[in-house]
C-alpha cells in the first residue's frame, strides 16, 4: 500500500517540477483519478492548471452537478456543455469501437479548443497502472490514455498517479480531504452510458440509463463494489395493464474487483434485487423487464460494449 501523505508531498513536488513557470491543462472527468490530479495539480501550481469537465451528455445522474460544487474553489476550473454535440456525432453509430472513437474524437474537439485558448504547454492525466496496462495489450481503445498528447502539441506529459492502483488512489483521495462522493467513487468509463446502451445511442435510452443507473448504485452501496451498473441491452415484450407492450430491458450488474482486469459478479440478494426491479420498472414506464447479469470478468466484460 502506498504512503499516501508521502506520496502527496512528492507528488506535487513532480508536478511543480515539471509545469515549471508553464500552464497546464487537463481533463477533469469527476472520477478519483483526475480528482486527485486536479487536486495535486492544483496545489502545485494554482490557477496555472486548467482543469476543463466536458459535459458530453452520457454522464450519470447528478453528476455534473456534484463535480462542479466540488471544484468551484478553483478559479481556472471550466465546465464544457457539450451535450449536443455528442449525440449528434454518435448518431447512427452502433459498433462499440465505433462508439468509443466517435466519443473519443469529440472529446478531443473540445479538449483542443480550450486548450488552445488557454495556451497551455503542459497536459496533467489521471492514468492510472491498470489502465497502462490494459491499453498496452490493446485490449479497448480507452480514450483516456493516450489519444490527447498525440493530436494537441504539448512540451510535457505529467501523470501524478501513473504507478497506483485504484484502491491506492483512492488512499491518496481521502488523505487530500476529497469528499467520499468523489474518494470512494466507482470507476466510469469515459464513454460513460454510451457503453452502457447496447447498440446506438438515443436520447430515449440514455435517459433509462442514466435513471436505472441510479437506481442502481443507490441500492448496492452497502455491498461496497467495485462497479454497479444498469444496461439497456435491447426490447422486449411486457404488460401494462391489459395490454402487452414493447418495451425496453435493462440488466443490472455488480461486481467486484481490485483493478477492473479480472471481476466478479456479486451475490445479490433477492429483496434488493427485487427492490432494484421495481423501482426501474416503477420510475420508467417504458421499461419491460430487468434482469441480473450472474457474468463474471472473464469472460465477460464489465461494460456492456
Ligand atoms: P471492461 O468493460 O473492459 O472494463 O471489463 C474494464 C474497466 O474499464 C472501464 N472501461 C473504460 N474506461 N474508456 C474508459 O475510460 C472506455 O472505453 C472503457 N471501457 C471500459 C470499465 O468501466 C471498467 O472499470
Amino acid at each position: 500500500m502506498v504512503d499516501a501523505k508521502r506520496f502527496i508531498d512528492e507528488a506535487v513536488e513532480e508536478i511543480d517540477d515539471e509545469i515549471g513557470d508553464g500552464k497546464a491543462i487537463m481533463a477533469l472527468s469527476g472520477g478519483v483519478d483526475s480528482s486527485v490530479c486536479a487536486t495535486l495539480a492544483y496545489e502545485a501550481v494554482g490557477d496555472r492548471i486548467t482543469p476543463v469537465y466536458v459535459d458530453t451528455g452520457l454522464m450519470r445522474k447528478g453528476e455534473t452537478e456534484t463535480v462542479r460544487e466540488t471544484f468551484d474553489y478553483m478559479d481556472s476550473f471550466r465546465v464544457v456543455d457539450a451535450r449536443d454535440r455528442f449525440l449528434g456525432s454518435l448518431e447512427g453509430v452502433v459498433d462499440p469501437e465505433e462508439k468509443r472513437r466517435a466519443v473519443g474524437e469529440e472529446f478531443i474537439r473540445v479538449f483542443e479548443e480550450v486548450a488552445r485558448d488557454v495556451d497551455a504547454d503542459h497536459i496533467v492525466q489521471g492514468t492510472i497502472y491498470p489502465d497502462r496496462v490494459e491499453s498496452e495489450g490493446n485490449i479497448k481503445s480507452h480514450h483516456n490514455v493516450g489519444g490527447l498528447p498525440d493530436v494537441i502539441e504539448f512540451d510535457g506529459i505529467v501523470e501524478p498517479v501513473r504507478e497506483l492502483y485504484k484502491d491506492e488512489v483512492r488512499e491518496v483521495a481521502r488523505e487530500l480531504d476529497l469528499p467520499p462522493a468523489i474518494s470512494e467513487r466507482m470507476p466510469y468509463p469515459g464513454p460513460g452510458l454510451a457503453i452502457r446502451v447496447v447498440g446506438e445511442v438515443t436520447e430515449e435510452k440514455l435517459k433509462v440509463a442514466r435513471e436505472a443507473n441510479a437506481v442502481v448504485e443507490d441500492e448496492v452501496e452497502g455491498y461496497e463494489p467495485w462497479q454497479a451498473l444498469a444496461a439497456v441491452v435491447g426490447q422486449g415484450t411486457g404488460v401494462k395493464g391489459d395490454e402487452r407492450v414493447h418495451g425496453w430491458i435493462v440488466v443490472v450488474r455488480a461486481v467486484e474487483s481490485r483493478d477492473g482486469m479480472t471481476a466478479q459478479a456479486i451475490d445479490l440478494d433477492w429483496e434488493t434485487l427485487q427492490r432494484i426491479q421495481s423501482k426501474i420498472t416503477g420510475t420508467l414506464p417504458n421499461v419491460a423487464r430487468v434482469a441480473y447479469d450472474v457474468t463474471h470478468k472473464p469472460p465477460a466484460t464489465i461494460e456492456y460494449e
